[in-house]
């Protein structure tokens, strides 16, 4: 009698407590779409000598550049992540969350996700920098991959994901391509003095930064740099960033939560006052951008006069393009041979037999196969002279 009574109460309460368990397991951080079973994966583990993760973030109107940029960055070797902005209307958010569940590649890949509670990113502000640090802790919990990737909706590619997983295969996996300065310059009094606070942390709708009248001096515990917002980063420098087993990311971050343009500085000035890291950096976007002539507050729209300058430059990212310039157009054609709506040119659509290339589908049988063309020669130049002796260690952190 005793036993009974104590095995119903054990496993009433048994009861009780997964209960109260499972809520916590369902607050799940991604929308993940079911991949179908049909495909299966020639070999147990990826197969390509290295693999991205990519963030690309999208506001309020982006939907049609972001459908266009994840089909021609898409690569089954890679993972991404989208982040429309909380701001975007319902209609938009359902709009991608159907492109890509419809897309049959990413369902058989289970490599597409969208941030299913997305942020409001408030433009110049450190929500900014709060939806990337979210992502790369979203990404490290789900994928094993070598560099993230941070991109907009407005980037494009100069090569193809075959190219660029070429290109840096024999590079060093612990490399951080941040290109960053502690020339300060003009920033010194306008962005290292000056204290802003982001409503986006604590309202439901977008508004602009608020400017703190007082101002702050500069601070004395570490060194201040800047430099781009685009940035490509090692595995091991993200955990570092997202885990803070040592505490300077995180008294970075809370010291450029009242920091305009946070972007371009916070892991910037986090590699440089890091004893471990600062030997990585390599100092360079890697990505194509103009400015006008005295530099706007925008850097200038590249279209075709672009062109020849954007190629010659070897670089594998150009920003920022307006919706279907034509000059998209010719980069999908020269550049990636990508048809309209399919994916850029890579051995694993690539169907063999076919006179044109038309790269819409995985070919199960060339998974895993790398077809890299000029552009990864173009890159490799590039990679070789940022890493050449006179460049590499003498530009870092200086
Ligand atoms: C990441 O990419 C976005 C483009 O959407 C950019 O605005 C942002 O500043 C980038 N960098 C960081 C560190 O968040
Ligand atoms: C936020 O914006 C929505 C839609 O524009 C509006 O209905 C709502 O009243 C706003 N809320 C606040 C607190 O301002
Ligand atoms: C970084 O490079 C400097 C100068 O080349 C060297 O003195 C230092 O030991 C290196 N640090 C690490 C962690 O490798």
């Amino acid at each position: 009698m005793g036993i009974k009574v104590f095995i119903i109460s054990f496993i009433l309460t048994s009861l009780i407590f997964s209960l109260l368990y499972i809520p916590t397991q369902l607050t799940r951080p991604i929308t993940i779409f079911k991949p179908s079973k049909s495909f299966i994966i020639p070999k147990p583990s990826n197969p390509f000598p290295v693999t991205f993760a990519y963030l690309i973030s999208a506001s309020r109107g982006d939907t049609a550049k972001l459908k266009r940029a994840l089909l021609v960055l898409y690569h089954p070797a890679n993972y991404y992540l989208i982040h429309l902005d909380s701001d975007a209307p319902e209609t938009e958010h359902q709009d991608i969350a159907k492109f890509v569940s419809s897309e049959p590649v990413f369902g058989q890949m289970g490599n597409v996700w969208i941030v299913g509670k997305p942020n409001l990113v408030t433009y110049r502000g450190p929500t900014m920098l709060a939806t990337t640090l979210h992502a790369m802790s979203m990404l490290l919990r789900i994928a094993k991959w070598d560099w993230f990737i941070n991109l907009s909706a407005s980037d494009y590619p100069l090569v193809t994901q075959d190219d660029l997983i070429h290109a840096f295969s024999d590079l060093p996996r612990d490399l951080n391509f941040i290109q960053h300065s502690s020339r300060l310059g003009w920033k010194l009094n306008k962005r290292g003095r000056p204290i802003i606070i982001d409503p986006g942390l604590h309202n439901l709708n977008k508004s602009e930064i608020w400017w703190v009248i007082k101002q702050r001096t500069l601070p004395t515990a570490f060194k201040l740099h800047t430099g781009s917002a685009w940035t490509i980063l090692s595995r091991s420098f993200s955990e570092y960033c997202i885990m803070g087993w040592d505490n300077l990311p995180r008294t970075l971050l809370l010291y450029y939560t009242n920091f305009v343009s946070s972007p371009e500085g916070y892991f910037q000035t986090v590699i440089c006052n890091s004893e471990d890291y600062k030997n990585t950096t390599v100092n360079h976007d890697l990505h194509y951008i103009t400015w006008d002539t005295p530099p706007k507050q925008h850097p200038r729209s590249l279209g075709l006069k672009d062109y020849r300058r954007m190629v010659l430059s070897n670089r594998p990212f150009a920003r920022k393009f307006k919706q279907n310039d034509p000059v998209l157009n010719k980069i999908d054609r020269e550049l990636l041979k990508r048809r309209r709506g399919q994916f850029s040119y890579g051995g694993w659509c690539s169907q063999s037999g076919k006179r044109h290339n038309t790269c819409s589908s995985l070919q199960g049988e060339k998974y895993g196969v790398l077809t890299p063309g000029t552009g990864s020669r173009r890159l490799r130049t590039l990679l070789r002279k940022m890493l050449s002796a006179q460049n590499f260690n003498k530009r870092q952190c200086k």
